[in-house]
């Protein structure tokens, strides 16, 4: 097997033979001699290979390795005068595995748009730009196991089709076989006794209610699948399919959840600090000025606390309006997260206790009555990052706060079940994978940091 290219670019060069295997990305010719830039998507950059025309070798069909063909090359590693690069191949043989005709290939320019790149989602993969970015999602998820393995939690598979809505918002995607032109009906209503599961089944939007039931057992888990939401926002931070990682801790309450929320992205940034340094330059240099320093920045600062209602406070006094209006009991907009993070906080904040209104069921009721045991970590750039809480752990108070919100009891009776036996205060959060690799990239539109993204009206890939 050929060395991949990130390889052979770490290799001493001694004129000994390698092979290259991958994509032409540019083609340069000068009288005698060819240049040609070959990647193969292991590093940012690519390696460059001389054909000297007039040298011993097999060099048929050079005219065909144009942008974007397929090229095994055979030839000599040697130390290059040029000062891009340390090494460079003299070839000895190009094959090429693969044409990619130049007059149709959508891939010529240096730069294209980001919107005319989704609509060839199966091409933009090669790109710089898309590279970098898989490359630094692959290492997110690495260095997000590593983080929870090497602090013993669990990893739990929490089941995609569900029959609960854990968020409580109804925003979700439905699971059924029955025929949509002739649904069987009883009463007047759908009749899902004869649908697949026996009863109404959807998409899950999180894997928390799961989670739980493994923390009240293994104390210390996590959860990073696949989540679904139905939510008709057309923004550049949705999307209707995401991951999303989810620990949850037993014997924990809310301030061991924010401990562990900072510790962690301050571990994941860092593990990308460390092992993607040329794709976070390409980052700061092309797509968000400065976005390396800002990540280092986060990495060696401690994230700020802030209660909801002292942020309202703030948002009311500030000195600028915002298009959504803001005052007590009103949910935070984008606008307003910014707001906090870049002009007040300027870094990382934690705010907590929001009204229960405004929030999911399950969250801890604090003594006010009002508020309840909540935090969002908000980032500069994007806003939420992070949602999580303690969770209600008295059966008698979360019962009530299923009726108040209009829940059918008997949907979480495994729920409320745990709150039977043997609970215990316990906390957890979620951490949406796409705004994660949005902010560390600095990339603007959700669309661009997961390979084939679905949103309101478009699932092409
Ligand atoms: O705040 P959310 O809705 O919280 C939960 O789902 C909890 N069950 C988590 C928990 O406590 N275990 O979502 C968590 C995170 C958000 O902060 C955001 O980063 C991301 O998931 N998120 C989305 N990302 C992309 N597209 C969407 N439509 C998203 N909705 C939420
Ligand atoms: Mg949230």
């Amino acid at each position: 097997m050929a060395s991949r290219i990130r390889n052979i670019l770490t290799m001493e060069p001694t004129e000994q033979t390698v092979t290259v295997e991958g994509w032409v990305k540019t083609k340069r010719d000068s009288k005698n001699l060819t240049f040609l830039e070959i990647t193969d998507g292991s590093s940012f950059r690519g390696i460059q290979v001389i054909v000297d025309h007039d040298a011993e070798g097999t060099f048929d069909h050079l005219d065909a390795a144009t942008t974007g063909s397929s090229v095994r090359i055979k030839g000599k590693l040697v130390a290059s005068p040029g000062k891009n690069q340390s090494v460079e191949v003299q070839a000895t043989q190009v094959d090429i595995i693969g044409e990619a005709p130049a007059d149709s290939y959508p891939l010529q320019k240096k730069r294209h748009s980001f919107e005319f790149l989704r609509e060839i989602a199966h091409l933009r993969p090669r790109t710089n730009t898309f590279g970098a970015v898989t490359r630094v999602r692959n290492a997110l998820s690495f260095a997000i196991h590593r983080f929870f393995q090497e602090q013993g939690f669990m990893y739990i598979h929490t089941p995609i089709i569900s029959a609960s809505d854990c968020e409580g918002a109804g925003e979700m995607f439905q699971v059924t076989t029955l025929p949509m032109e002739k649904l069987p009906t009883q009463d007047g209503a759908v009749d899902y006794s004869r649908d697949f599961f026996g009863k109404q089944a959807s998409l899950t939007v999180s894997g928390q209610l799961e989670a739980e039931i493994y923390a009240l057992a293994m104390r210390d888990v996590y959860t990073f699948g696949p989540t679904f939401r139905a939510e008709n926002s057309n923004t550049s931070r949705h999307l209707a399919e995401f991951w999303m990682i989810e620990p949850e801790m037993a014997f924990c309450t809310l301030e061991g959840d924010m401990e562990l929320a900072e510790e962690f992205i301050k571990y994941i940034l860092k593990y990308v600090l460390d092992h993607c340094p040329e794709d976070m330059d390409f980052f700061s240099k092309w797509i968000e000025k400065g976005v390396k320093e800002s990540i280092q920045q986060v990495v060696d600062s401690k994230f700020q606390h802030v209660t909801y209602s002292k942020a309202v406070e703030l948002l009311e006094k500030a000195d600028r309006s915002f298009e959504y209006p803001i005052g007590w009991g009103e949910d935070l907009q984008s606008e307003h997260e910014r707001y906090l993070t870049e002009e007040v906080f300027k870094g990382p904040v934690i705010v907590t206790d929001y009204p229960k209104e405004i929030k999911a069921f399950y969250m801890k009721l604090n003594e006010d009555n009002k508020t309840v045991r909540a935090m969002d970590v908000l980032v500069p750039r994007l806003g939420e990052i992070i949602g999580g809480s303690e969770r209600e752990d008295h059966y008698d108070t979360l019962l009530k706060r299923i009726e108040e919100m209009n829940l059918n009891p008997e949907d979480y009776w495994w729920y409320l079940d745990l709150r039977r036996y043997g609970s215990v205060p316990h906390s957890g959060f979620g951490l949406g994978f796409e705004r994660l690799v949005q902010y560390v990239t600095g990339m603007h539109n959700i669309r661009d940091v997961i390979p084939f993204p679905r949103t309101v009206k478009n699932a092409e890939f």
